[in-house]
């Protein structure tokens, strides 16, 4: 079972379901400020669950994530190792960051 580090902490992760419900079963929200009310639930739309996620293998980026991320703010996230932790899978150990702003795509 992978073992991710995100926000200080070390949790298993499963890849039967996405990082995002078990980053939020774990106290560990992927959403910054009012975005935790505000988002689309895991539809992969709003991005507002965007992580930076280094160096661990995931799931290969749906075709929501991949249009997601590719438009504003983020433009060609997947390249700056962005995912949406709704869509997202871990397969292996890892370390994600959350960066400033609404959607946490910003990082200095
Ligand atoms: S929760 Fe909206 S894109 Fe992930």
């Amino acid at each position: 079972m992978p073992i991710l580090e995100f926000k200080g902490k070390y949790i298993r992760i499963t890849s039967d379901k996405p990082l995002r419900n078990q980053l939020i079963e774990a106290g560990l929200s992927p959403h910054n400020g009012q975005s935790q009310w505000f988002n689309c639930k895991g539809l992969g739309t709003c991005g507002t669950c965007c992580i930076r996620i280094e160096p661990a293998l995931c799931s290969e980026p749906t075709a929501m994530e991949k249009s997601r991320l590719n438009f504003l703010p983020f433009r060609n996230g997947l390249q700056k190792g962005f995912r949406l932790a709704c869509q997202t899978r871990l397969l292996s150990d890892g370390k994600a960051e959350k960066g400033k702003g609404f959607w946490g795509e910003e990082f200095d």
